[in-house]
């Protein structure tokens, strides 16, 4: 069990780096064994799902080594096509290993992936995705197992712009015969940065970050070098800490476009955003004004991952802020921890109202899960008094020396193990 103790109310001031992202690095530690690669990337951040990834590629046989923030894969000695349920249920993203594997051994048996509670999180999108390119799918609720005789090239529409989908999809892609093209695909940031991956790897593929993904061939190179893409999520959750907690941050090094939806409700709350090309400073002038309403929506609308960050910082604003959730069916568990500080919310349904208080309490919270696991931080660190999180290793599976950062920024927190 991991104890996260802050003590509130202290101002964020300063510059960080933001660390990698988990939503880009695991999809691309899959995507190196789609052909005998030798991968070197770097900005990885050091998670317990990177490591989850790591296993599973050992598992299949590769070598695979994290150096810091420095990953070092040889596929070219893959033995497996099978993955147990004790590592596929560490994470979500072990999902993805799916398209990998059909593509590169033409069968794959997995179990059902694991990651947070966020409500039924299917895979039917995935599974059809790969049907159309010809793989021979078997279920029986919990064991899948995959084939093919050979994957063809198809016109694949998504009715929903899934993340793990498309990027299942793109994978096996890469092995079928002729040119795929996926419509309805998910346009986030991850998405590109896959696309990158992939054609340093060898593939042929365009149209990442708009919704219309083509993978025309697959001509394998030797050896992949890769810099993960910063994390736009981790960004934001700092950016809403500055706001919440009261503060001027620097954050280096990430694109302000990947998360311009955030920098806009901090805006509108009052707070200065000085954006440049890599970098983005937030200040706050004082007293928060709630939001009004707030949508989640796949990207490039206001993201799911930064719903309960936000909602952290808008418990003290003035007014009335309503988040409304459209892309997980239980992305509210965090309030009923955040009340525990005295925040005025409610939820029903897919909407949470939340009415801005003068003050937060230190209270003892129990992490939910990632994000919302987050969210507390933030709730904490502007809340009077000491908060302690009961976590489950939630927040330490997305934030990467997490207690490190906010410390170096002024904040007053530690994590006990
Ligand atoms: N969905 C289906 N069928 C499918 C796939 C998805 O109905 O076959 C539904 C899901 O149930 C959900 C919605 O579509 O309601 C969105 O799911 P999506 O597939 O887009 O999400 P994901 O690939 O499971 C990734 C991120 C999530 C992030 C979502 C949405 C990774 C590893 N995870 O999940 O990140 O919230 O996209 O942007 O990339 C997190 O980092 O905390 C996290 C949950």
């Amino acid at each position: 069990m991991e104890l996260w103790h802050i003590r509130g109310g202290k101002r964020l001031e300063g510059a960080c780096f933001v660390q990698g992202s988990k939503n880009a690095s695991l999809p691309i530690l899959a995507a190196s064994i789609l052909a005998p690669l030798r991968c070197e990337l770097h900005n990885v951040p050091q998670l317990r799902d990177v490591d989850a990834a790591l296993r599973i590629l050992r598992h299949l046989g590769c070598l695979a080594e994290q150096r810091g923030n420095d990953v070092y894969i040889d596929s070219s000695t893959l033995s497996g096509c099978s993955i147990p349920h004790s590592l596929m249920e560490e994470m979500r993203s072990s999902v993805i290993f799916m398209g990998a594997l059909i593509a590169r051994c033409g069968e794959a048996r997995l179990s059902l992936p694991g990651g947070c509670q966020l409500g039924k999180r299917p895979i039917d999108l995935h599974l059809s995705a790969l049907r159309q390119l010809g793989a021979e799918i078997e279920e029986d609720g919990m064991d899948i197992c995959c084939r093919r005789a050979e994957l063809k090239g198809a016109e694949i529409t998504l009715p929903f712009p899934s993340v793990g989908a498309t990027e299942n999809a793109m994978l096996a892609a890469c092995a079928a015969k002729g040119t795929t093209t996926i419509r309805g695909a998910a346009r986030e940031p991850e998405i590109e940065a896959l696309q990158e991956f992939l054609r340093s790897a060898g593939a042929e593929i365009s149209g990442a970050g708009g919704g219309t993904i083509r993978i025309e061939g697959f001509h394998p190179n030797a050896r992949s070098v890769c810099r993960i893409i910063p994390d736009r999520i981790v960004a934001s959750t700092i950016a809403c800490a500055a706001a919440a907690a009261g503060g001027d941050v620097e954050l280096r090094g990430i694109d302000p476009r990947h998360f311009s939806t955030l920098l806009y409700f901090l805006n509108k709350a009052g707070c200065d955003i000085i954006s440049s090309n890599r970098s983005v400073r937030v200040r706050s002038r004082g007293k928060l004004r709630a939001v009004g309403e707030v949508v989640t929506e796949p990207y490039p609308g206001f993201p799911t991952d930064a719903q309960p960050v936000l909602m952290a910082a808008m418990l003290r604003a003035e007014g009335k802020t309503v988040m409304r959730e459209t892309i997980f069916e239980n992305r509210f568990r965090q309030v009923p921890e955040l009340r525990r500080l005295g925040a005025d919310i409610t939820s029903s349904g897919q909407t949470a109202e939340i009415w801005g208080v003068d003050c937060l309490h230190g209270a003892a919270l129990t992490a939910t899960d990632l994000r919302g696991g987050a969210a507390m931080i933030v709730a904490g660190l502007a809340a009077r008094g000491e908060t302690v999180i009961c976590d489950d290793g939630h927040v330490t599976r997305g934030y990467e020396h997490f207690d490190m950062r906010l410390r170096a920024l002024g904040a007053d927190i530690y994590l006990d193990f």
